[in-house]
């Protein structure tokens, strides 16, 4: 019901006053009455019968409409921009405030087939990889009580067996959390929207990298988020733009990437990480950590969870260390949130699927985890080593240890452009548009997985054929 179509005494739309007033009447009495002016406005909108851009009364129509003093709607008004609901522009008056999304879900269904070298995925498999698993399912086929594990529901958090698996993992990385604080997901995309559905409601904001991991951005889309991007530099997110972001009241939470960065290999300083999470602190906001390239880091820093335990979600996986096709992940959360994100994962998966979570112990049990990751580093930095040889400079900004290049273009070239050329020819590639939230282009580069090609060889065949579209910036 809106208060858009107005009644000729009033000014206001009758059935929508009717509406307001009874929900007014069901708020609790001891509040102040522009407290529950505010309130019951909020619940329209929340209910939908206010919709974003739709204009509100003048208060002088809406204070003669409820029988109550100019100050009251004053009041009242002033609350809801407070509270992020509605804003006023010059001249046009105050409207319910939009979602303003800011941007759109990449689009993942494309019907066009893979490049011969597709560079624009993680692919790699570490040798050992194929046999380890194959034995493990030999394995679970002959004992009768891996195969019971396997037909019954278990905790939506992950057994007490599997959180002390999940406790296990992180510590591997140098990250702490107890039984009590973590949980098993579906991977780390399953928990980004396990936390974002947990703590947010849609139209709340999410301060991002301005060159953000694409999954956010689904993952915002679907839960009716804003993404607002904050500027950054060759440490990740500047404090000072963060600071001037935190102010807007939809903002409510703070999404990085602090190790390794996707796209821009980039990882966070110790220092700049403490700026972050003090910001954090002071304003109330919650830092959701994606930090699943962390194994890959020679040198780990302190988590941003390890740092603001009360505020903070940890997240890791084995997708881009061990396997993408093992499905698992792990988070860490302040317990208090704990409620929150098992109905979360509940509504979502139920449960983690307990195979993946059989391969995780049997890493864990025979440390192979460590091996595979070190395997791993070490085809990566060869990789880099060969990347230098064809870009040199272009890739001064890309970290070595990191699982793809991330190659600057010069500022003439367009990077959707080449990735189209690249595609043409053979070669999948990932331009910096992708990455993008809102409309300006700061950053023109591609991205390449290094561990996608099938060998070094196909990856110097790759590479060389990359070196003839680009310019590299001068
Ligand atoms: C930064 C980041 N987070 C999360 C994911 C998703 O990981 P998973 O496969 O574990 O769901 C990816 C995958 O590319 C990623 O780059």
């Amino acid at each position: 019901m809106a208060l858009n179509s107005r009644d000729r005494r009033s000014g206001v739309d009758a059935r929508a006053l009717a509406t307001l007033k009874a929900t007014m009447a069901e708020l609790d009495r001891d509040s102040p009455i522009y407290v529950r002016i505010a309130t019951a406005l909020s619940a329209q909108v929340a209910s939908g019968q206010l919709s974003p851009g739709q204009a509100l009364p003048s208060h002088r129509e809406l204070a003669r409409s409820l029988d109550v003093n100019l100050t009251t709607i004053t009041k009242a008004f002033n609350l809801l921009k407070k509270r992020g609901v509605i804003s006023a522009e010059a001249g046009r008056g105050t409207a319910v405030r939009g979602r303003d999304l800011n941007h759109a879900a990449p689009s993942y269904d494309q019907p066009r087939l893979p490049p011969a070298i597709d560079l624009s995925v993680h692919k790699l498999s570490v040798p050992g990889y194929q046999d380890f698993i194959g034995s493990l399912l030999r394995q679970i086929a002959s004992r009768p009580d891996d195969l019971a594990r396997l037909q019954e529901y278990h905790s939506a958090f992950g057994s007490n067996h599997n959180r002390r698996l999940a406790v296990e993992w992180l510590l591997s990385w140098g990250v702490s959390a107890t039984p009590n604080q973590v949980a098993v997901t579906a991977g780390a995309q399953h928990a980004i929207l396990v936390v974002l559905a947990s703590v947010l409601t849609a139209g709340d904001s999410i301060l991002v990298p301005r060159l953000v991991y694409q999954g956010v951005k689904a993952a915002a889309q679907v839960l009716g988020l804003g993404l607002i991007p904050v500027d950054t530099d060759e440490h990740g997110m500047i404090p000072d733009s963060l600071a001037r972001l935190v102010g807007d009241p939809r903002v409510k939470a703070i999404f990085l990437v602090p190790t390794l960065a996707n796209p821009t290999t980039v990882t966070m300083p110790l220092d700049r990480r403490q700026a972050i999470v003090d910001i954090a602190r002071r304003n109330s906001l919650l830092i959701v950590e994606d930090d699943l390239f962390r194994p890959l880091a020679s040198n780990q820093l302190p988590s941003l969870w390890s740092l603001y335990p009360e505020g903070c979600f940890h997240i890791s996986s084995l997708s881009k260390v061990i396997a993408p096709g093992n499905r698992c992940g792990f988070l860490a959360f302040p317990e208090r949130y704990g409620p929150a994100i098992a109905s979360a994962l509940r509504g979502s998966i139920w449960m983690t699927d307990v195979i993946s979570l059989t391969l995780v112990q049997s890493l864990l049990e025979q440390k192979k985890h460590l091996e595979f990751v070190g395997t791993l580093r070490q085809q990566l930095t060869t990789r880099h080593s060969l990347a230098l040889t064809h870009f040199g400079n272009a890739l001064a900004k890309s970290d070595p240890e990191s699982l793809f290049l991330w190659l600057d273009l010069d500022s003439g070239q367009d990077s959707t452009a080449i990735a189209e050329m690249l595609y043409e020819r053979g070669i999948g590639v990932v331009s910096s548009d992708v990455f993008m939230i809102g409309k300006t282009k700061p950053n023109n580069g591609i991205r390449i997985y290094k561990g996608s090609a099938r060998s070094d060889t196909e990856w110097d065949i790759a590479l060389s054929l990359i070196a003839t579209l680009v310019r590299k910036p001068e």
